[in-house]
């Protein structure tokens, strides 16, 4: 994959990971999980969300009924930011077309922006993600639904906050259900 030896971006991301980090799971799946960037943990690792926000995660899916592997995971960012700072607007840029192919190809009929930098770039608003929860967004073309939920590392650090992220869940999964075929 074209990824792998990538060095598009301004910034030079490529001159501080150790790999590339493209997605894992399930091409056929109809969720896609979209985070922000490879951290310490997925940067060595080569998959995205396998550090701790990513066991959390997993246990979200499973509030959702989903096992990992039966749906789709990656990142705004394929490289890791040094010190795992926020992405810049121009990295996010240089990467966007991996993550456009992604959603081509897999063609997921529910996305999952987990945290302010997905959902931000995802759909083009600044608001916070206590203002883009608990509605239903649509991304691109082909108008897929999205539902945006707070990051699990948010949840490492605010755990009372649970609570409204298994509401997120249930409510995407209502969505998904009313718009046709379940897996
Ligand atoms: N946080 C993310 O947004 N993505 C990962 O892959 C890991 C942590």
């Amino acid at each position: 994959m074209r990824v792998v030896r990538c060095a598009a971006c301004t910034r030079v991301l490529h001159e501080g990971r150790t790999q590339t980090v493209f997605g894992t799971g399930n091409r056929q799946a109809d969720w896609l999980i979209i985070g922000e960037a490879p951290g310490a943990d997925e940067d060595r690792q080569g998959e995205p969300f396998v550090g701790r926000a990513g066991l959390l995660l997993n246990e979200m899916l499973l509030a959702a009924g989903y096992r990992r592997e039966q749906v789709y995971i990656a990142n705004i960012l394929k490289c890791r930011p040094p010190n795992n700072r926020n992405p810049h607007a121009d990295e996010v840029q240089c990467c966007h077309g991996y993550l456009q192919q992604q959603i081509d190809l897999i063609q997921p009929r529910l996305i999952l922006a987990v945290g302010g930098i997905a959902a931000h770039n995802l759909l083009g608003t600044d608001g916070p993600v206590g203002k883009l929860r608990g509605t239903v967004h649509h991304y691109g073309d082909r108008q897929i639904p999205l539902v945006v939920t707070y990051h699990p590392a948010y949840l490492l650090r605010s755990p009372l906050e649970k609570r409204k992220v298994w509401a997120d869940l249930q409510f995407a999964r209502r969505i998904f259900n009313s718009t046709g075929r379940d897996i």
